[in-house]
């Protein structure tokens, strides 16, 4: 069944306990915390303590999802403060296999993120050291924007590749396009604006469960 990790960068965030309580209370699986730096991207979001008080405030694995440079930098520190899942981009510089084995050792899932224009050729090398391919499906730094459609073919190819971890999407995702990306074989769903916009998100997720 498709995984819905809500994305609190679509939070209130003068009440994200309550948000992130309304989306565990509504069905969600995951909980999608975008980490940004405004030097990989043109925004800055949430910080480590952020995430310490989500790991008390919330049993939903913490989907951290890190846009930004020299995450090495930081590893430690997120996952100190409870992440189950750390998600660093491929088109960083630096020692990707060193970073994604240190996620594992300590525990945590590691993720590789792909921008949209970034092929899969840059994921290739890494792939056995991951658990997850996050195939962006919007320009990492913003919530709203519209789904990228070259994107969905990239899922289906890492399937047709024999890539067996999870495949996340983020950004653009909403309930008519999610069954298209169900086909591609994509295994989680992250959602920000859709979700939050949504009046009654416990009817919302149990309709995109049942999709698949
Ligand atoms: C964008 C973030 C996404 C974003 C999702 O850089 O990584 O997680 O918050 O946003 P929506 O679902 O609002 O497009
Ligand atoms: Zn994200």
């Amino acid at each position: 069944m498709i995984k819905i990790a809500p994305s609190i960068l679509a939070a209130d965030p003068l009440n994200l306990e309550r948000d992130v309580r309304k989306m565990a209370d509504a069905g969600a699986d995951w909980l999608h915390v975008d980490v940004m730096d405004a030097h990989f991207v043109p925004n800055l979001a949430f910080s480590p303590a952020v995430v310490r008080r989500l790991r008390q405030a919330t049993s939903l694995p913490l989907d951290v999802h890190l846009m930004m440079d020299r995450p090495e930098r930081y590893l430690d520190v997120f996952l100190d403060a409870g992440a189950d899942l750390v998600t660093i981009h491929a088109e960083i510089a630096g020692d990707l296999t060193a970073m994604l084995d240190k996620i594992r050792r300590r525990g945590a899932r590691a993720g590789l993120a792909l921008k949209p224009g970034t092929g899969l050729s840059a994921a290739a090398p890494f792939l056995s050291h991951t658990d997850m391919v996050l195939t962006m499906t919007v320009e990492p730094g913003f919530g709203g924007q519209k789904l990228n459609a070259e994107v969905p073919d990239k899922i289906a190819e890492l399937r047709k590749r024999g890539y067996t971890g999870e495949i996340e999407a983020d950004g653009g995702i909403k309930e008519q396009n999610l069954p298209m990306l169900l086909e591609k074989g994509l295994s989680v769903a992250v959602m920000g604006t859709a979700l939050f916009r949504e009046q009654d998100p416990t009817e919302m997720i149990r309709r995109l469960h049942e999709m698949g």
